[in-house]
């Protein structure tokens, strides 16, 4: 018999065989022993620490460099609107972990010396926190490209900071009045009304001769705080909500007093479509609906007279809350702070204001 001629790859199959089916077995008892990565992945909502101390210290924190206008408010109020996603302090030893840090715009002095010195740590922002209009914030040179953030009452800053009205869930039913005893009324430092040259002061001049404005002097009523703030305006059906001075998106508490308090605001500020921007515009009267002083005396005599054009005042709160704003003396600046603590659990995104008086100042 001839040799069959055998290639030595042929010889070699049956050994080849036996060691990949080897491999092949060994491999499959190796996957099945591994486990899964499908498997469950730990539950979120568990963390490792159960100490409430140790949580607190996990939220970013966020420093208040100086406490504005001295108004030292309790941080605790941030909880009154939902806002705890931060750890708020006023504590500049945690100036190194702080993730932001909020200064106040007015209580930088001149020379900066009294920003922080230390460099800044790469994940750290700045906030620029400023609630004066452009015609009453001081200029500092130096501190044009600092910020990361704005935080202001405009609402092309970063952090816009204004109580704003919120959509009911439900339709509400019709609004209830508070008794009214006086129909226009004014809270204002009152040393200033016959001599004020300010464009409200001499509106409200022109305005008095034609009908009877109600003053609350703001220089001596230390009750004109608190919750007697919105008692006093409630007792009202209007109330003169007219701003210092006019600036775009410039609408402060003298417009959320009324409008909280169940009085109609009549306004004196930006133009009418800016109020439109965050008030519904049957809410409100405003001076330029009028052709002045004394056309707007002889609307309000005669809405005083028809209770039902008075009401449609009052019909948008069957669809829009709106809250009191804190109004105790300390805590002017507690709500805009608050808003710097909501904001930064947002958004972590690089950013730098290149030059923040061209933007504000203009
Ligand atoms: C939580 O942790 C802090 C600091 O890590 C510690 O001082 C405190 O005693 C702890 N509290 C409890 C209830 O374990
Ligand atoms: C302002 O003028 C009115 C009327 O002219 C006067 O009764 C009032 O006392 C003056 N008030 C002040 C603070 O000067
Ligand atoms: C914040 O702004 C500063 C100064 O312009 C810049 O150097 C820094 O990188 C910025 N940091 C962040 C986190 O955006």
């Amino acid at each position: 018999m001839a040799p069959i001629s055998t290639s030595p790859f042929l010889r070699a199959l049956p050994k080849v065989t036996i060691v990949l089916a080897g491999v092949i077995v060994l491999f499959l008892m190796y996957y099945r022993s591994i486990p899964s990565p499908r498997c469950h992945p730990p539950p979120k909502g568990v963390t490792r620490h159960t100490n409430t101390s140790q949580k607190k210290t996990s939220k970013p924190v966020v420093l208040l460099w100086f406490w504005p206008d001295d108004k030292q408010f309790d941080f605790q109020l941030c909880k009154d609107l939902n806002i705890n996603s931060c750890h708020l302090t006023d504590d500049r030893s945690l100036y190194s972990v702080a993730n932001a840090v909020v200064i106040f715009h007015k209580a930088i002095k001149d020379d900066l010396s009294n920003l922080p010195t230390t460099p800044r740590p790469k994940f750290q922002r700045w906030i620029w926190f400023n609630m004066d209009p452009p015609t009453s914030t001081r200029k500092i040179p130096g501190i044009e490209d600092f910020f990361n953030l704005t935080l202001n009452y405009r609402r092309d800053a970063d952090i816009p900071a204004r109580w704003q009205l919120t959509v009911k869930k439900q339709i509400d039913k019709e609004f209830e009045l508070p008794e009214k005893y006086l129909l226009v009324c004014w809270i204002v430092n009152a040393n200033n009304l016959n001599t004020s040259t300010e464009a409200r002061y001499s509106y409200y001049r022109e305005l008095a001769k034609h009908i009877k404005v109600n003053i609350f002097d703001s220089s001596s009523a230390k009750n004109l705080k608190g919750e007697n703030y919105f008692i006093t305006i409630s007792k009202c059906k209007f109330f003169l909500s007219f701003e210092d001075s006019v600036h775009p998106d410039y609408i402060t508490d003298t417009f959320n007093g009324p409008l909280s308090a169940g009085t109609v605001p009549i306004a004196l500020g930006p133009p009418r479509r800016n109020y439109e921007n965050f008030f519904p515009s049957t809410s409100f009267i405003h001076i330029n609906d009028f052709s002045g002083p004394f056309a707007l005396a002889e609307y309000l005599l005669e809405v005083d007279e028809d209770n039902e054009a008075y009401m449609n005042y009052f019909q948008w709160r069957r669809f829009y809350n709106v809250r009191r704003h804190f109004n105790e003396e300390n805590q002017e600046f507690a709500h805009a702070v608050c808003q710097a603590c909501r904001h930064i659990v947002l958004t972590n995104e690089f950013r730098v204001v290149r030059d923040l008086y061209k933007w504000y100042l203009i």
